[in-house]
């Protein structure tokens, strides 16, 4: 028997998340976004189901050849445009967006003596202290965009990210609505501003294009784990299965540091996943896993290829039997919480020894 261990794809649950993303913009176009391998999911898989998107993005020039070489043909957007100015003869020839959003890039545009149409996304920083130009720099940076002889008409486009957009809330969002609103003042151009987040709970940010990632995957974007009347589907279930079904005895200390104890003479399954799977190393004793769909605890520490769980409540439960780490039954945000971090990182995190196996 080969290993237990898949990360199960349900390619029609992506394309309902699509669906659900334009149901709630519906004024917007949809650039999908799919870096870091569609967050875990496989990219080029993704690729073509969220072909149905308007447009894809990327980070890198890499992850933009690879949907090409895989005969994506629709547009693609680099999110952090180029690192380098050596980049630009191959992101031309493949027709990708740039992001332009320092004084360097636009320097290398200009600087350019090709004639291939560009298509280009101004980056405005309205708050969040990353990437982008200053608002009281936009006006001149859109005007020496808009000089450059090669730019394709109308596809100089705006846009800003969100830096608290997963708290609905947080005061920032208004105050980097209200900056991006006031920066773009007079030019006439598409605008985007919203995430996954924002594309929920924000329709006055929606703009003309709406730029949803883990809400695609089916997680939800805000960090109170809810998503106000949506019905999203989670598209990655980590499924593998019970290798072992020990009785212990009262006392026993379950695996490696011995930190957990038994409290009484019980049965311990052992699940073939591990940190090096991308398992959180971090997630406690209590963090719940589906065993035969039902909820049981992890106990002791995780693993590089296994976890051990609690089977009190399953006695009858036996090697082979189904597991679930997140997914279907089980949301990934819920394993996230209690591993301390976000959805997004568990789903990324997913490493290449994991067979990804795609249905619908
Ligand atoms: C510029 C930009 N837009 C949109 C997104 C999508 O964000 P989310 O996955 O929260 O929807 C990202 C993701 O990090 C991003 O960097």
């Amino acid at each position: 028997m080969t290993r237990p261990l898949r990360a199960r794809i349900d390619l029609q649950a992506l394309a309902s998340n699509l669906s659900l993303a334009r149901d709630r913009a519906p004024g917007s176009r949809v650039l999908a976004v799919i870096k870091a391998d569609a967050y875990g999911h496989g990219m080029v898989e993704a690729a073509r189901v969220l072909a149905a998107a308007d447009a894809l993005a990327v980070a890198s020039l890499e992850e933009a050849l690879r949907l090409r070489e895989a005969a994506i043909t629709g547009d693609i957007v680099l999110l952090e445009g180029l690192f380098e100015a050596r980049e630009l003869e191959a992101a031309v020839e493949q027709r990708l967006q740039l992001v332009v959003h320092s004084e360097a890039q636009l320097q290398w545009l200009e600087a350019w003596r090709g004639s291939a149409p560009l298509s280009l996304w101004l980056k405005v920083d309205t708050g969040m202290n990353r990437l982008g130009f200053a608002p009281g720099e936009l006006h001149q940076a859109w005007e020496r965009l808009a000089a450059l002889p090669q730019l394709r008409k109308g596809c100089l486009r705006l846009m800003s990210h969100l830096a608290c957009a997963d708290e609905a809330e947080h005061p920032a969002n208004d105050v980097q609505r209200e900056c991006f609103e006031a920066a773009t003042a007079g030019l006439d151009a598409e605008r985007s501003l919203a995430n996954s987040a924002a594309l929920l709970t924000r329709p006055d940010m929606h703009y003309d294009w709406v730029r949803p990632g883990i809400l695609l995957y089916g997680c939800s974007p805000l960090s109170d784990g809810g998503v106000p009347g949506v019905g999203l589907r989670p598209v990655m279930t980590l499924e593998s299965r019970l290798i072992a079904v020990q009785q212990r005895r009262r006392g026993d200390a379950i695996g490696y540091g011995h930190s957990w104890v038994c409290p009484e003479d019980m049965p311990v399954g052992v699940v073939a996943v591990g940190y090096g799977d991308g398992y959180p190393r971090h997630a406690p004793g209590g963090t719940p896993v589906l065993v035969n769909g039902e909820r049981v605890p992890l106990v002791g520490r995780v693993s590089m290829d296994m976890l051990c769980v609690d089977l009190r409540s399953q006695p009858q439960a036996a090697a082979g039997d189904a597991v679930v780490l997140w997914g279907e039954g089980l949301p990934v945000e819920t394993v996230a919480a209690h591993a301390g971090t976000i959805g997004y990182e568990l789903l990324c995190g997913v490493t290449a020894r994991v067979p990804r196996s795609y249905a619908g």
